[in-house]
């Protein structure tokens, strides 16, 4: 009796040694045998690690294809997407014979075996996947675990260059309770081999477009312990041509309808209707556009600032026609100009803007000493002791006469003086209108250049 529990007992060790199951014996090349068999030796130790020794981890490989990006939510900085993902581990020590038990592999149901608890770290809303029931057992006692996953996950999306935006997004495996000393995660196959799969089978790509798949093994060292992962970064890129077309181009015409509505006269009130109509126009765009525009609490789209800036420049060159209007149609109320506003826009911005010296000469230094000069001299010639006596009627008579045309120089002298400074004030408001024209040239000019690279940019990141 002894000599038989020693026998068992050294058999037991032996085979605990040899490994987790055994090579299993079928009595007849059937499932039923096998799956006997199988009881018998693998589906009773479900709640085992399938190792050879308690201390040895387990090597699970993983393995993904991206089948489609369902979509991108910026408010919740979440990207939905639908992928396959295959894990496979070793049965240690379990094997058959395909002749013996007639079959090379075997679905056997999930619940039945011992699985990793891989999953990926940046879920965040609940599993909706669908179930599969069943994972593969080979003869060799390789699990193949196949199943797809449709998740939401978190991703930090970066939206200052939208519509031309890249997203990189981080999709990692790992198993959530087991150390790295339990569970080794590895990748089945490498990143361009991913890319590639997923590139040939993704269907539902929507307005993002997969650029390019990084993967990388790490280990994630926490209190807790250390944790093996595989994670991939997944290049997402938003396709741009529904925004170019609905978004910027009306923009770009409506402001270079504003641009143009400068050819204009300034003090028509066809202009100022004209720019209010655009105005209106413009705000109802961007009401109707709202919802196209993404939203995030961290960073505000470059495009958003374009469209502000759009729509103070129309406000600006609105309002700038409202002041020309009035100071043309009536400068000379306004009294003189300001001797610092007159050195600072007929001076220094006139030249900026490039108003022809010989066009402010002539508006604005129109000859103010030159009537002056004249009355003086006739004063002197009025005032002074005449070298030759003349008779007393004469006399009165000049007077009389030098009194008048006083009167008269006075009236031209003023009128003179008043169409000056009325002169001024027009002069100021050419120049205001041509700085603003100058400003908005500027600005469409800018935002073109920085269209362009920022596209460029985004498209170069393809071929590279
Ligand atoms: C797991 O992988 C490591 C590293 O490749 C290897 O040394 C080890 O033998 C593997 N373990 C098993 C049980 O295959
Ligand atoms: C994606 O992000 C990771 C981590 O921030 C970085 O290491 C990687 O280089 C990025 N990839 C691209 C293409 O930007």
């Amino acid at each position: 009796m002894m000599e038989v529990k020693t026998v068992r007992l050294i058999f037991i060790c032996f085979s605990l040694l040899h490994g987790f199951a055994e090579a299993l014996r079928c009595t007849s090349p059937t499932l039923e045998s096998l799956f006997e068999a199988l009881e018998r030796e693998v589906f009773n130790k479900k709640h085992l690690r399938p190792v050879k020794k308690p201390t040895d981890a387990l090597n699970v490989s993983v393995g993904m294809t991206l089948e489609g990006i369902l979509g991108v939510n910026e408010k919740a900085q979440s990207v939905t997407s639908l992928l396959w993902q295959v894990l496979e581990w070793d049965i240690e020590g379990l094997s058959w014979d395909e002749k013996e038990c007639g079959v090379r592999r075997v679905s056997v149901p999930r619940d039945k075996l011992w699985i990793p608890d891989v999953i990926i770290a940046e879920i965040m809303d609940e599993d909706t996947s669908p179930f599969i029931p069943y994972v593969y057992l080979y003869n060799t006692g390789r699990v193949y675990d196949d199943r797809p996953l449709r998740m939401v996950t978190s991703c930090r999306l970066e939206i200052y260059t939208f519509p031309f935006d890249i997203q990189n997004c981080s999709l990692t495996f790992g198993p959530f309770l087991h150390l790295v000393e339990d569970v080794r995660m590895f990748a089945r196959s490498s990143a361009e081999e991913i890319l590639a799969e997923s590139r040939n089978v993704m269907q539902i790509q929507g307005e993002w477009e997969l650029l390019d798949i990084i993967g990388t093994p790490r280990t994630l060292n926490i209190i807790a312990g250390s944790y093996s992962e595989i994670r991939y970064y997944i290049i997402l890129r938003r396709r741009p041509i529904l925004y170019v077309v609905n978004l910027l181009m009306p923009s770009c015409f409506l402001i270079t309808l504003d641009l143009f509505s400068f050819l204009l006269p300034p003090h028509s009130v066809d202009r100022s209707s004209f720019k209010m109509t655009l105005i209106l126009g413009y705000t109802v765009f961007l009401l109707l556009m709202n919802d196209l525009l993404p939203v995030t609490g961290n960073s505000t789209p470059l495009m958003n600032v374009f469209f502000s800036i759009s729509l103070a420049l129309m406000v600006a060159s609105l309002l700038e026609t409202v002041f020309i209007t009035n100071i043309q149609l009536s400068g000379d109320q306004h009294g003189v100009m300001p001797n610092w506003l007159k050195v600072l826009v007929l001076r220094y911005l006139a030249v900026i803007v490039c108003v022809p010296q010989a066009k402010r000469n002539r508006r604005v230094a129109m000859s103010p000493h030159a009537p002056a000069r004249a009355m003086n001299i006739s004063s002197v010639s009025v005032d002074t002791p005449p070298v030759t006596p003349l008779h007393e009627p004469a006399l009165d008579e000049l007077r009389k006469l030098s009194k008048d045309l006083m009167a008269i120089r006075h009236h031209v002298d003023k009128h003179f003086k008043g169409n000056h400074m009325s002169q001024e004030w027009q002069m100021m408001g050419i120049v205001i209108d041509r700085l603003l024209f100058g400003l908005y040239i500027l600005f469409i000019l800018i935002c073109l250049i920085t269209i362009v690279c920022i596209w460029t940019l985004s498209s170069s990141h393809v071929s590279s």
